[in-house]
């Protein structure tokens, strides 16, 4: 077999067999197939898709490049939640020990954030002592004791995915709906959960900007998961207007506090209570939606989840005198309050440009290698449907340095948009896969 062979396969639009894809796959994550030939490979499967057959192929070629963690040990049901990201986007931190108050398991290994979404372990380093960087065997000790642990991904899972991942980045590769598949669900299954709930949001703050595609990427990755043995379900849910009220890192952190003591905002507990149900079907602690609904929302009301985060924060080596008295989290220097440049209605809130925003203020990454400043960020943004009066802020921008505010300020003028007219909502969880 020869690399080239396979790219002209590919490049001809024929499906490659499962020993083709592994014999590529493995032979690029050993360093026998150079990056030249792999960026053609990327670009001809880019150009002509693959097959569910090939698509599986390929994750199944990428877990045998590195590690899988094998959760055995651990009794329960494991379930885990992914989301393709998007702006105020913090369900797990909420999610995780919610769902682990329902006698279920739930092992997350999340990512940093990069470009204008965030990232979850951003968001909890922003708990002065958090640990996300715990050995394997720490994390399934941290989830036997208290039944959640959020982490960052270990180097030894899937290590053809950042090898592949930092090639796709310089090579225009990346919106490639079996490539992301594959690189997603791949890191998913090592982890080691039994079933997984996809969370895959279309719109302006996120990565697939319609619905169409969303619905295609969400197909495909059940697909596979599907294929290799485990539960699946995904939900599509709008992402043109950010998540809650809050986006960047402590402000995050604040509204989830405020979301597990049964004070959050609509959409947010929208969401959270949608994923959180599907995820106590799927690990058999409820027999229906509105069961599982009725489950999640007493773990609320009796402060259960918000104890579960605790309990894990503490178990991370993170301080939780922070999330008792949240105003002592990173807080910034300075403040600015937009004003409502007239009375109306919100008609559209631009998740793309307060994402964007949050980079400038400090909150988000332009390259990887970026220090985040966990204080900076926006909050009390107001959502589309609602009234606002002449000079009622619609956001207020935080940062450490005053430069900051004056450029994100420019930058958010347009985010928002009024209307004379009263405008409804959109649909938040707009399909369901399974
Ligand atoms: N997230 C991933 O993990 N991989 C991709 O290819 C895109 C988004």
């Amino acid at each position: 077999m020869l690399a080239q062979w396979i790219i002209e396969k590919k490049r001809n639009g024929r499906p490659l067999s499962q020993d083709e894809i592994a014999f590529f796959i493995q032979g690029y994550a050993r360093g026998e197939i150079p990056d030249y030939q792999m960026s053609a490979l990327a670009m001809a499967i880019y150009f002509k898709g693959m097959t569910f057959p090939e698509v599986t192929a390929l994750t199944d070629s990428m877990i045998r490049s590195g590690k899988v963690l094998t959760l055995s040990s651990i009794k329960k049901q494991k379930v885990d939640k992914h989301s393709t990201g998007g702006i105020g986007d913090k369900v797990s931190l909420i999610l995780a020990p919610l769902v682990a108050c329902c006698e279920i398991a739930v092992p997350m290994m999340s990512g940093r954030g990069l470009g204008i979404t965030g990232g979850t372990l951003d968001k909890m380093e922003s708990i002065p002592g958090y640990r996300v960087n715990l050995k394997p065997y720490e994390f399934i000790s941290v989830l036997k004791k208290c039944g959640c642990s959020m982490i960052g991904q270990t180097p030894e899972l899937v290590p053809a995915d950042r090898k592949l991942y930092a090639l796709r980045d310089v090579t225009a590769t990346v919106p490639s709906i079996p490539l992301i598949s594959a690189s997603i669900m791949s890191k998913k299954i090592a982890e080691g959960s039994d079933s997984l709930v996809l969370d895959v949001k279309w719109g302006k703050g996120a990565f697939m900007k319609t619905r169409l595609e969303a619905k295609t990427l969400a197909r495909t990755m059940v697909e596979i998961g599907k294929r290799m043995g485990k539960g699946m379900v995904a939900i599509l849910t709008d992402m043109n207007q950010p998540l809650g009220r809050s986006v960047g890192n402590a402000v995050e952190v604040i509204e989830c506090i405020e979301t597990l003591k049964g004070n959050g905002p609509d959409d947010l507990v929208e969401i959270t209570l949608t994923l959180g149900a599907h995820m106590l079907l799927l690990g058999q602690a409820a027999r229906s939606k509105e069961q599982a609904l009725n489950i999640l929302q007493n773990k609320i009301t009796s402060g259960a989840a918000f104890n579960k985060f605790r309990e894990m924060v503490n178990l991370h080596g993170g301080k939780v005198e922070y999330l008792n008295n949240p105003s002592q989290l990173p807080h910034a220097k300075h403040h600015f309050a937009c004003p409502s440049p007239r009375s109306g209605y919100v008609s559209m809130v631009d998740a793309e440009l307060i994402g964007r925003a949050c980079i400038i203020l400090g909150a988000g990454r332009k390259t990887i290698d970026d220090k985040i400043d966990h204080a900076a960020g926006i909050t009390g943004i107001v959502k589309i449907g609602e009234k606002v009066n002449k000079g009622q802020p619609l956001l207020i921008l935080h940062a450490n340095e005053r430069k900051k505010l004056t450029e994100a300020g420019t930058l958010i003028g347009n985010a928002i948009k009024l209307g004379r007219e009263h405008v409804r909502p959109p649909k938040l969880v707009t399909d369901l896969i399974k």
